[in-house]
């Protein structure tokens, strides 16, 4: 009979994808997964339940499952699912860790660009119908030395691109060595060194324990005055409010964010900073990425649902 369908929850917006893929044998549900008594009544009854970022699977959430068997992250970070928790009640937490890295990687590049040129302050004044073209004056990315902070899959795509515009690329990722660093044509340094010599740097780092406030006002005062900070990875990696300070007094020349310590945010002091180029966890917000990060996911639970491995992408 029909009851014997699994359900599968959606607790975000995901791309079409997701419900083709799935196909006909689950049964889809919806939920608002930021609206909490109702993601915790639906997950009841769900035997997969798919999210994006703004939904805390936590230990609450899954307490209130009864026979969830798998999570599904339609995208790579993992910090919003507690998954020591999940594996504790024998559920699979799986995730599309390739799906949205090449867009990922183009947004830090687009906030480098934009950052640079002070793209949406010009946009700006012309909108307000005034022209003062004499107020702007950007720096060239060539011939610039760019660091990049966590050289995994989005770092390495990130450099790749970033090396056309005629620059030199240093790196600290303790986790890659020094040989395939060289290979792809960049200089693995420390992250004190890194901060010393780079003209704009980047992080590309998941958001743990160890790298939550990796960049703080310490580490912001050791770089080059006029330094330009990207962050298209996770909010937190580096102090906002410290970055907020460092722009104000112009140790940092400009600043491109995408993500914040708290989301969704409204009040970032690094909205009130004019040479921050700011925009709302966009990174992975691409038809291209959502449409691979929905068929992915699906593969993934569909895999789950049946009982059989699932495969690392
Ligand atoms: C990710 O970790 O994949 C990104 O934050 C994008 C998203 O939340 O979809």
């Amino acid at each position: 009979t029909s009851a014997a369908r699994p359900v599968v929850l959606i607790a975000e917006k995901l791309a079409p994808s997701v419900v083709d893929a799935l196909g006909s044998g689950v049964e889809i549900r919806h939920v608002d997964g930021t609206d909490r008594p109702a993601l915790l009544a639906a997950v009841a009854e769900a035997d997969a339940l798919l999210v994006r970022s703004a939904t805390q699977v936590d230990a609450e959430v899954l307490a209130a499952t009864t026979r969830l068997k798998v999570v599904a992250r339609a995208g790579v970070g993992l910090d919003n699912v507690e998954v020591p928790a999940a594996t504790a009640r024998g559920v699979m937490v799986v995730n599309a860790p390739t799906s949205n890295i090449v867009s990922a990687a183009e947004h830090a590049v687009a906030l480098l660009l934009a950052a640079a040129r002070q793209i949406p302050a010009a946009d700006a004044t012309l909108r307000a119908h005034t022209w003062k073209r004499s107020s702007f004056n950007g720096v060239e990315i060539s011939g610039k030395t760019i660091g990049v902070v966590g050289l995994g899959k989005i770092g390495q795509l990130f450099a790749q691109r970033i090396a056309a515009f005629g620059t030199t690329l240093i790196a600290y990722d303790p986790y890659v060595s020094a040989a395939r660093a060289a290979q792809l044509g960049i200089e693995l340094v420390t992250l004190d060194e890194l901060l010393r010599r780079a003209d704009a740097f980047t992080v590309h780092l998941p958001k743990t324990p160890e790298t939550k406030g990796l960049i703080g006002a310490e580490q912001l005062a050791m770089t080059k005055k006029g330094v330009i900070v990207v962050n298209a990875a996770r909010g937190g990696l580096i102090d906002e409010q410290a970055l907020a300070d460092a722009l104000a007094s112009g140790q940092v020349g400009a600043a491109g964010i995408d993500v914040y310590a708290s989301e969704p945010s409204t009040d970032s002091p690094l909205f009130a900073q004019p040479n921050a180029v700011v925009t709302p966890h966009l990174g992975a917000s691409t038809t291209e990425a959502q449409d691979r990060a929905g068929t992915d996911v699906a593969r993934s639970v569909l895999l789950a649902l049946a009982g059989d491995f699932v495969p690392d992408a």
